[in-house]
């Protein structure tokens, strides 16, 4: 028997209540004893009654909430050595040995670093007559599963992250309302959507919506776009729109790195073409609200492999992440992931787009 603990972490993403509620009752019906942390790694060094011992039916009635239920942080203290160590006491007093975590790429490098960690930390707790000998020959390893919530479907190694069909949903019901108010007034509409390195909501929001044009981190315009938007956006004039629709990702960047805003794209489009031009910036309208369906589905499922991936953890088990692969459940390599992920924002950053859009490839079906 094994006991799991379960936290979200980083930025909510809807559907994360789905899988905290499939970890746990997955946990419960193979026979495990169930924890659930509270404000993501802050809740695991505060310790206290932040991490609670969790029934089958004290995730009834989640699965229908956005956000997070149990709570997530942006925590500085545990990217510090002693957070961290605290955090393994913490583990130890509840005989917590397996762990999953909800978040992003940070979250999961976080939990792995604790894992990595783990022996030298119990060693040190040991040595500060924290733990007796029992439990530090009792808790020699921490096993680690990670399950990835973000809305911007910014992860490599997985089709889909848990939320992002959530907010695309609610950027195109945005997009949609906005476009009869553009309707009526002839006007044009440039809309920023999140996705600080991951073009993945811009994109799919643009091909969902018609719009006229869409500016992306991975894919930079060429010199001279402002051009080409300006006739595209023309020509859909002449041809009788009464509207336009610019989709802009919050992290889009020029060739030369720099960033394009929303208010820069409204300007051309007031100063070239006279056109009646606003802004509207949706921000945190995406991460919030009811999860759709896929999303639950979503966070059931990878919460379930979590627990048997964690159930199946040996002392040897590299530490996985549970993907979504052709509509199946896999485990891939947590740290090559990450790794994965995180080089398409070097790639970004050192002007290496064509590395960022093979590796975004990777993802996004052609
Ligand atoms: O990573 C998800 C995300 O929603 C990004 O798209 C956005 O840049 C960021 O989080 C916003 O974070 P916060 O809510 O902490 O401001």
């Amino acid at each position: 028997d094994i006991t799991i603990g379960v936290l979200t972490s980083g930025g909510d993403a809807q559907g994360m209540n789905a899988a905290v509620r499939a970890v746990v009752r997955m946990g419960i019906h193979c026979g495990s004893d169930v924890y659930v942390i509270q404000e993501g790694y802050q809740g695991l060094i505060e310790g206290g009654d932040k991490i609670h011992r969790t029934k089958w039916f004290d995730v009834s009635g989640i699965i229908e909430l956005g956000g997070t239920v149990i709570g997530s942080a942006r925590c500085m203290g545990f990217k510090e050595r002693e957070g961290r160590r605290t955090a393994c006491l913490n583990l130890i007093k509840r005989s917590i040995t397996h762990l999953c975590v909800i978040g992003g790429d940070g979250s999961l490098t976080g939990a792995n670093k604790l894992r990595e960690e783990w022996t030298s930390l119990v060693e040190e707790l040991h040595s500060l007559n924290k733990i007796t000998v029992e439990q530090k020959a009792t808790y020699k390893k921490l096993h680690i599963v990670g399950i990835v919530g973000s809305i911007d479907n910014d992860f490599c190694g997985t089709d889909m992250t848990i939320g992002a069909d959530s907010a695309l949903h609610r950027i195109v019901d945005c997009v949609d309302s906005i476009a009869t108010t553009a309707h009526s007034h002839q006007r044009t509409f440039v809309l920023e959507v999140m996705g600080r390195n991951c073009g993945y909501l811009a994109l799919c929001a643009a091909l969902s919506c018609c719009a006229d044009w869409v500016l992306i981190p991975e894919s930079p315009p060429e010199e001279g776009w402002e051009n080409q938007m300006c006739e595209r956006l023309n020509r859909a004039r002449e041809y009788g729109s009464r509207l336009n629709i610019i989709i802009v990702a919050e992290g889009a960047i020029d060739r030369n790195g720099n960033a394009i805003s929303a208010d820069y794209v409204k300007k051309i489009c007031t100063e070239r073409l006279n056109q009646d031009t606003r802004v509207t910036v949706l921000g945190h309208i995406q991460r919030g609200g009811r999860p759709s369906a896929f999303d639950r589905i979503l966070g059931t499922r990878m919460g379930c492999e979590a627990v048997l991936a964690l159930l199946d953890s040996t002392d040897e088990t590299e530490a996985a992440v549970i993907a979504l692969k052709g509509n199946q459940m896999v485990r891939i390599p947590m740290m090559e992931a990450v790794a994965e992920t995180q080089e398409v924002g070097k790639a970004i950053a050192a002007k290496n787009f064509a590395r960022a859009i093979e590796l975004r490839g990777r993802t996004f079906n052609r």
